[in-house]
C-alpha cells in the first residue's frame, strides 16, 4: 500500500472501510477541471512572488497540463485509496514529474482548494442554469405568443382558477406569461447568487492564512473571481454559497413542479385542454390506450429531491464549529444532483411544450362553465351605481338559482334576472361572454389582450 500524502504521523494503515467511508473520490473526481485549473494558478502565483522558481512551476504545470488531457480523454486512473479528487491529482503529478509535485502544495490546503474548486463549479453551474432557465423563459414567451392569434385568429381562452374551482376566464396566453414571470426571477436568482459567490478563497490555507508571500488577487483573477474572500475563516468554513445556489434550484424546481401539475391535470380525458406530444408521453406496459404524462410527472417528483438537496446541506452546515470540518464533503453530491436535475428538466420543457396543442374549444367552453363572468355581472351593476357589495349579494343569488336549477346564467329568464334586480336583463346576463370578460381586465398586468401583448413584447426586448 502507498504512503497516504499526509502518512507522516501514522504508524498503522488506513482501516479498508474507513477508506471506502472516508474517500470523496467517487463523486468529486467531477471536480477534477477547477482542482487542476486552481493548480495552475496557484503555481504560477507560487512562481511570480519567487516561492518556486521558474523551471519547478514550468515542471509542475507540464504535469498538471498532461493529467488535465488523461482526465479529458477518460485514462486518468482514480484510485480510492488516494480519497479525493485532490490527492489523485497531486499523486498522479508526483508520479509524473517526481518529488518537485511535493511543492505544488506550498501555502496551501486542501481546505482552500476543495472550497476553490466547489465554487468555481458552483459559479459555473449556476450561470448555465441561469442561461437554461431564460432560454426555457424565451419558449414560454414563443408560445404566449402563439396563442394570443391561434384559434381561427382569436386569443385561446383559458379558465382561470383559484382554490382549483373557475374563477375567471383568462388567456392561455396570461398563463405562459405568468410561468415566463417567474422564470426571470428564477434566472436572476442564479445570476445574484453566482455574482455573491465570485469570490476565491485560494490562499484562506487552512484556516488562518499563511506566513508564505502569496498573492491571494493574482490567484482569484487568474481563476475569473471578482477579488479574494475577505476572511480566511470564512472562506475555507462557509458554503452559504452552496445553499443559496441550491435555494434558488429549489425555488426554480417548485415553479417547475406547479407547470408540472397543471399540465398532468389540464391533459387529463376529463380536462382535456391540451395534447401533449408522443415524444414525451410514455404508454403502459398492460393498457394499449394509456398515455402517460411522464416527463411532467417525473419533473413534479424530482422537485423532492431538489428541495431535499437544500434541506440536506442546511443540516449538514448548522451544526458545524468553524472552519473546515470533513461533513462538509457531504456539500457535492446534492448541488451536482440538483445541477444536473434541472438541466434535463428545463431542456425537457423547452422541448415539449411547444410540441403540445391546446384544444381552444375545449378551453374556452371550460372557462365559460363555472359562472366564470358573475364578476363582470357584478361589476356592470356596481358600475351604475349599485355599491359593488350589494351586487355581488344580487349576482350571488342568480348563481345560487341557477346551480339549484341545473342551469347557466345565461340559461335564466329575462323574468328571473329582473327579479333580482330591475337594473339587469337576460340580454345583460347574455352579454358577458368569456370574450367580454377577457377584453375588459384593461388594468396594467391583467388579462386582455393587449396587455397579454405587451407582457409579451416587453419580455421580448428584455430577452434580445
Ligand atoms: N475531500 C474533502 C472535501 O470534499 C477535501 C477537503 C479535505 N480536507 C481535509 N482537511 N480533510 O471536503
Amino acid at each position: 500500500q502507498e504512503t497516504k500524502l499526509w502518512g507522516g504521523r501514522f504508524a498503522e494503515a488506513t482501516d479498508g472501510l474507513v477508506e471506502l467511508f472516508n474517500a470523496s473520490v467517487p463523486f468529486d473526481q467531477r471536480l477534477a477541471e477547477q482542482d487542476i485549473r486552481g493548480s495552475l494558478a496557484h503555481v504560477a502565483m507560487l512562481g511570480q512572488v519567487g516561492i518556486l522558481s521558474g523551471e519547478e512551476v514550468g515542471q509542475i504545470e507540464e504535469g498538471l497540463e498532461a493529467i488535465l488531457e488523461d482526465v479529458r480523454a477518460g485514462d486518468f486512473e482514480w484510485r480510492l485509496d488516494r480519497e479525493d479528487v485532490h490527492m489523485n491529482v497531486e499523486a498522479a503529478l508526483r508520479d509524473r514529474i517526481g518529488p518537485v509535485a511535493g511543492k505544488l502544495h506550498t501555502a496551501r490546503s486542501r481546505n482552500d482548494q476543495v472550497a476553490v474548486d466547489f465554487r468555481l463549479f458552483t459559479k459555473e453551474a449556476a450561470l448555465d442554469l441561469a442561461a437554461k432557465t431564460r432560454a426555457l423563459r424565451a419558449v414560454m414567451v414563443g408560445e404566449a405568443e402563439k396563442h394570443l392569434s391561434s384559434g381561427a385568429g382569436e386569443p385561446v381562452i383559458l379558465p382561470g382558477y383559484t382554490h382549483l374551482q373557475v374563477a375567471q376566464p383568462i388567456l392561455l396566453s396570461h398563463w405562459f406569461m405568468a410561468y415566463a414571470a417567474m422564470l426571470e426571477r428564477d434566472e436572476g436568482r442564479f445570476r445574484d447568487a453566482a455574482e455573491r459567490m465570485d469570490e476565491s478563497p485560494l490562499g484562506s490555507s487552512a484556516l488562518a492564512g499563511t506566513p508564505w508571500p502569496i498573492d491571494r488577487h493574482a490567484t482569484a483573477q487568474a481563476l475569473g473571481f471578482a477579488r479574494p474572500t475577505a476572511n480566511s475563516l470564512d472562506g475555507v468554513g462557509s458554503r452559504d454559497f452552496a445553499l443559496e445556489f441550491l435555494s434558488a434550484c429549489a425555488i426554480l424546481s417548485a415553479h417547475l413542479s406547479r407547470l408540472s401539475e397543471e399540465l398532468i391535470l389540464y391533459s387529463t380525458f376529463e380536462f382535456g385542454f391540451l395534447t401533449l406530444p408522443d415524444s414525451h408521453t410514455t404508454g403502459s406496459s398492460i393498457m394499449p390506450q394509456k398515455k402517460n404524462p411522464d416527463v411532467s410527472e417525473l419533473a413534479r417528483g424530482k422537485a423532492g429531491r431538489v428541495f431535499g438537496n437544500l434541506m440536506g446541506l442546511l443540516t449538514v452546515v448548522k451544526g458545524t464549529p468553524l472552519a473546515y470540518n470533513k461533513d462538509l464533503q457531504e456539500d457535492k453530491e446534492g448541488v451536482f444532483d440538483s445541477y444536473d436535475t434541472l438541466s434535463i428538466v428545463l431542456r425537457l420543457y423547452g422541448d415539449m411544450l411547444p410540441k403540445s396543442t391546446w384544444h381552444a374549444a375545449v378551453t374556452k367552453a371550460a372557462a365559460a362553465r363555472g359562472f366564470s363572468t358573475a364578476t363582470d355581472l357584478a361589476d356592470h351593476l356596481a358600475r351604475s351605481g349599485v355599491p359593488f357589495r350589494e351586487a355581488h349579494e344580487v349576482v350571488g343569488g342568480l348563481v345560487g338559482l341557477a346551480s339549484r336549477t341545473g342551469r347557466q346564467l345565461w340559461d335564466l329568464t329575462d323574468e328571473e334576472v329582473r327579479a333580482a334586480h330591475p337594473q339587469l336583463s337576460a340580454e345583460i346576463t347574455r352579454a358577458m361572454t368569456v370574450e367580454e370578460s377577457v377584453k375588459a381586465r384593461q388594468s396594467y398586468g391583467g388579462t386582455a389582450p393587449e396587455q397579454v401583448r405587451a407582457q409579451a413584447e416587453a419580455a421580448r426586448t428584455a430577452l434580445s
